[in-house]
């Protein structure tokens, strides 16, 4: 079966095309971008952490159609004027960073709704939660409780867990919007 990741990678693959636009909302360390960046015309990339960014610039080197955010996602309305067909969220803290820089249930919501108004018919926007740490669970609740609130006419909202694993493993929910 997919790990988290590698299914969060197929569902995006599976619906973009060369000429779509997608946002990666938590830059990090640049592996998000690296697999979008070939599949799409351009990605916009947000993080707030300049070592992320310095980090993501060498996973990048050599890509060169990604548009680096050194702001919040939650001000993604002030950087993105275009319809995106991809998002994601790969929500926490930067892997051998600071476990104290990590996403909030408050600013990921903020970024959450404005991309969901960028988020073309057709469009896929998949959320990575790592509620094994105290923020991250307080955000898996948060924004899992907003997500069940759309209207099931206008959005597809699927979640992909291993219900087996300890320790409260990290989970998928991706959503797919229907209709304008
Ligand atoms: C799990 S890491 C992302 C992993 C990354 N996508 C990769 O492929 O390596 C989460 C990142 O979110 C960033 N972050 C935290 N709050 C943020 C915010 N409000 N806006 C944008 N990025 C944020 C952190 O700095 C961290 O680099």
């Amino acid at each position: 079966m997919d790990k988290i990741i590698e299914f969060a990678h197929k569902l995006l693959k599976e619906k973009l095309k060369k000429t779509d636009v997608a946002i990666d909302m938590t830059l990090g360390n640049g592996y998000d971008s690296l697999f979008l960046a070939p599949l799409v015309e351009k990605v916009y990339a947000f993080d707030i952490q300049e070592q992320a960014i310095i980090q993501a610039k060498q996973t990048l080197k050599d890509v060169h159609n990604v548009i680096y955010i050194h702001q919040g996602h939650e001000n993604v309305d002030k950087y993105v004027f275009q319809k995106v067909k991809g998002v994601i969220f790969n929500l926490g803290y930067l892997p051998k960073g600071s476990k104290q820089i990590c996403t909030t249930a408050k600013t990921t919501l903020i970024a959450l709704k404005k991309a969901i108004r960028l988020l073309d018919v057709g469009g896929i926007c998949v959320l990575v939660f790592y509620p094994g740490h105290r923020e991250g669970k307080i955000e898996a609740q948060e924004v899992g409780e907003y997500l069940k609130t759309l209207d099931q006419k206008e959005f597809d909202i699927i979640k992909y867990e291993f219900i087996n694993q300890i320790n409260m493993p990290p989970f998928l929910i991706a959503l797919e919007r229907l209709k304008p």
